[in-house]
């Protein structure tokens, strides 16, 4: 049976985790998963978490199944943090939220709900995307196309042929949407412009699909979720996927959420009722532990503030490596203008670097970031920055 099976590849992001792991030099330094360190290059628990997780234990609950979407006060907890719990969608009752096994379960449930709904559709996504954003919905059964994002020549990102690609697409077409933090590039578009998108997204008749991972990451809680209230105002239906993995480091939690933006209640209960056949015939129903944390740290008050403070010491320690990444590499001999780094938003910056330097910046010096030139600066430190710093210099 399995004479003839082949060797898959190593995923492009993941599988550098286990080629670090078995790398033997003491100084290497992992810059490819999007991961958050703190500055002791340890994966911080938070102290919101550890607070919620005290609490659970103290309750000692018992562990029957969930409903299939879910804990019903997650749900709620997402849905107001995303959405805000007084806006008109979420009082209505007009959204769908299920719990989802993270972003990637959100991304995964809604691609295969989208399946049926609407079977022909093509799905376009960034070019550059998340690796894996192709691999998912091309596996959910949909032709994936790219529209223009990256900006190599000027750093940015090809707004205009961005929204020429958007105008252009068939009604019906599936737009991926990267909420904030674009992943891999950093770079995002401004409000104004997500204005222009939300427009063509409503005019062509397109379908969007936001995938939210890093709120938080780029300028806060609420600028980083400006967009939602665009597309809420604009009266369409959209889907959004929503990842805690980094904005509560729960990233082996699995923990996240779909939302699903309906018409009316009546139609939001419909698309309830089948997003529950997509997950009970995938996994059935969803594990208990990381959304109770969430839950109980978004709907305690005490620990809410806590968890944006701790948010907030992540981005700003993130912003922090930034701009001293820019002044390490300069001091290392890098002449060119580096402005982009401190530019872009969230865990990664898109360096610029080909293939082949990522491949020296690994072999020579144990720096691991992925292929496409994409390193995790939220993974650097005071004590890795010269190193790193020093080593891209001399790949470059
Ligand atoms: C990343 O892009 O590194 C993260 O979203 C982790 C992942 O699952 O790829």
């Amino acid at each position: 049976l399995f004479a003839a099976v082949e060797m898959a590849p190593r995923d492009p992001i993941l599988g550098l985790n286990e080629q670090f792991a078995a790398d033997p030099n003491p100084a290497k330094v992992n810059l490819g998963v999007g991961v958050y360190f703190d500055d002791e290059g340890k994966l911080p628990l938070l102290k919101c978490v550890a607070a919620a997780e005290q609490q659970l234990l103290e309750a000692k609950k018992p562990r029957g199944y969930l409903p299939i979407d879910g804990i019903a006060a997650y749900d709620k907890a997402v849905q107001g943090l995303v959405f805000g719990a007084d806006s008109d969608a979420v009082k209505g009752g007009r959204i769908a939220t299920v719990q989802a096994l993270g972003g990637t379960g959100g991304l995964k449930i809604g691609a295969d709900f989208l399946k049926r709904v609407n079977p022909a559709a093509k799905v376009l996504i960034s070019d550059p995307s998340w690796e894996n954003h192709r691999a998912l919905f091309t596996n959910a059964g949909f032709e994936v196309g790219t529209y223009p994002y990256y900006d190599a020549e000027n750093r940015g990102v090809r707004f205009d042929a961005m929204l020429a690609a958007l105008q252009a697409a068939p009604k019906g077409t599936v737009v991926v949407l990267h909420a904030c933090c674009h992943n891999p590039t950093g770079y995002d578009i401004t409000p104004q412009q997500w204005t222009q998108v939300v427009e063509a997204v409503k005019s062509a008749g397109l379908v969007a699909f936001l995938d939210m991972a890093y709120q938080g990451f780029g300028e806060g809680i609420a600028e980083d979720g400006a967009v939602i209230q665009q597309f809420l105002a604009a009266g369409i239906d959209f889907f959004v996927s929503t990842s805690f993995s980094k904005s509560f480091s729960l990233y082996g939690e699995r923990v996240g959420a779909l939302s699903v933006v309906c018409d009316s209640a009546d139609e939001a209960a419909r698309v309830l009722s089948q997003l529950k056949i997509v997950i009970r015939t995938n996994y059935s129903n969803p594990p208990t532990h990381g959304a109770q944390v969430v839950a109980t740290v978004l709907s305690t008050p005490s620990l809410r503030a806590q968890w944006e403070e701790e948010l907030a010491g992540m981005r700003q320690r993130i912003k922090l490596m930034r701009s001293l990444l820019v002044e390490k590499l300069q001091a290392a001999g890098v002449k060119q203008d580096l402005s982009f780094i401190v530019r872009q938003k969230g865990m990664f910056s898109y360096s610029g670097l080909t293939k082949e330097q990522m491949q020296r910046l690994r072999g020579e010096f144990g720096v691991y970031g992925v292929d496409s030139g994409r390193i995790c600066v939220a993974a650097l430190n005071s004590r890795n920055i010269d190193a790193v710093a020093k080593a891209i210099a001399q790949v470059a």
